[in-house]
């Protein structure tokens, strides 16, 4: 068991399956990177407020330094016998600078500093995140695009209704990643990172302080940030005791998971011998090992399944934020998993999912013949009906009888002859509707659509 943060007023030693328990490190050392930003500011704070010499915080700064970029190189391994990621940073600096080390902590709170790190982690993921939903959103504009001249059943109740076109069929998922992208993109943007609110009722050190320490932070840290992002906090109270940010960031997340399986769904009900419309790139299969003939989806299949875990992950949240009296409540300390297990599962389904829509391959022969099911142009007959002059309950009643004798007789309409259209209508002529009955006449005669044009993929603008 390593130093803690507390003890003075302690008699006896923490139970040692407690301290286990209780112990965060485990999975908190992913905030060590934002931990070291709080730490950077606090000392520079600190001297602004003559609470330190300029020497005791170039000592300081310099420690802490040397750590961010053990953090940044990836070779940080946290001491899993700490407490948290805070006491680890505590106790590294300890090594580093001796008993200097010791006024790291002073007036502040790990309080603060975990709101502070959770925040920053949002942002930061947040940001990866629209950038890895961009490709996503290319790879499925060039998809459209690559097979724009194919036309799909579209179907409503899982029921073939009309004919579509592919790229209005990628399309749909097209505009719901972009609203996700919108989503997100909001989120970042109006994300405050708020520092100085001690345990809860603020701190000793002046505003002015802060703000200081917190603009020569942001000046030397600039790279993949935007600037004033961190800024003096503004109540107190609610900065340690509110995790919306969290509940927001895991909604945002559910529903475009919700939206990638729905894409899941479609593309394994699609590459079904029943449908047989598209064939999964082979390098995102697995095989049986009974059943050679087997090519699962299972990428495909985990994106809808890790559905459970990220919708879990946000009602856990917000389960534990319900009763939760003011202010920092160490209850919170559960929000880390769920907020790390969705961001995690989120970037490793998006990463998959460019590549896999660029190996997508439709079986254009095999849709051709779906296309051919002549109850696909049932509602483009009536319109025509309409057109010629009948009303619309009298058109859908006239073609829907006419489809009940094909199919009764086991006739296709195409075949029958003007004679026998004219029992259900005066109007149906053979050649006219041999015109009406293809999928190039089902999409021309939508007129409430916007032209066809390539749509172009966001651009983060972080
Ligand atoms: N590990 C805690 C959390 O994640 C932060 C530390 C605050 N601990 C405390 N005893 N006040 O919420």
């Amino acid at each position: 068991m390593a130093e803690k943060m507390w003890g003075g007023r302690f008699k006896k030693k923490i139970n040692k399956d407690f301290f286990h328990f209780q112990k965060s490190i485990d999975f908190d050392w992913k905030l060590a990177e934002y931990d070291i930003y709080h730490s950077i500011i606090h000392v520079a704070a600190l001297k602004e407020a003559g609470v330190i010499n300029k020497n005791e915080a170039k000592i300081l700064t310099d420690g802490l330094n040397d750590i961010f970029k053990e953090v940044r190189k990836g070779i940080f391994e946290p001491d899993f016998e700490c407490e948290d990621i805070h006491t680890d940073i505590q106790n590294r600096m300890e090594k580093k600078v001796g008993e200097l080390a010791n006024k790291l902590h002073t007036l502040r709170s790990r309080n603060d500093q975990v709101v502070f790190d959770q925040k920053w982690y949002c942002y930061k993921e947040g940001v990866y995140i629209l950038g890895l939903l961009n490709v996503v959103l290319s790879s499925l504009n060039n998809l459209g695009i690559k097979y724009k001249d194919v036309f799909l059943p579209g179907y409503t109740h899982t029921q073939r209704a009309q004919i579509v076109s592919f790229l209005d069929y990628t399309g749909a998922f097209f505009c719901m990643f972009e609203r996700d992208f919108e989503r997100l993109d909001d989120f970042v943007r109006k994300s405050s990172i708020y520092i100085g609110s001690g345990a809860l009722a603020g701190s000793a050190i002046p505003k002015s302080a802060y703000s200081e320490a917190i603009k020569k932070f942001l000046k030397k840290i600039k790279p993949d940030i935007n600037t004033g992002r961190s800024k003096t906090v503004k109540n107190s109270l609610d900065n340690v005791a509110s995790r919306d940010f969290v509940i927001e960031f895991l909604n945002i997340l559910a529903i475009l998971q919700m939206h990638l399986s729905r894409l899941a769904e479609d593309f394994i009900l699609y590459s079904t011998k029943e449908f047989d419309f598209f064939d999964l790139p082979e390098q995102f299969c697995t095989g049986s090992s009974l059943m050679p003939h087997k090519k699962n989806p299972d990428f495909l299949e985990l994106v809808r399944g890790n559905s459970g875990k990220i919708y879990g992950n946000l009602m856990s949240v917000l389960t534990t934020m319900k009763g939760l009296p003011l202010t920092y409540n160490r209850d919170m300390q559960t929000d880390k998993e769920p907020l790390f297990s969705s961001t995690e599962v989120i970037e490793d389904e998006l990463k998959v999912m460019s590549d896999f829509l660029s190996g997508v391959r439709l079986k254009k022969e095999k849709i051709l013949s779906a296309l051919e099911d002549e109850e696909l142009y049932a509602t483009e007959l009536v319109e025509f009906l309409v057109k010629k002059g009948l009303a619309f309950r009298d058109a859908h009643d006239a073609v829907g009888k006419l489809i009940r004798y094909s199919e009764d007789r086991g006739i296709k309409i195409k075949e029958m002859n003007t004679k026998d259209l004219t029992r259900f209508d005066t109007r149906l002529t053979s050649e006219e509707i041999k015109e009406v009955m293809t999928p190039e006449y089902a999409i021309a005669s939508k007129k409430s659509l916007p032209k066809k044009k390539q749509t172009s993929s966001k651009k983060t603008k972080n």
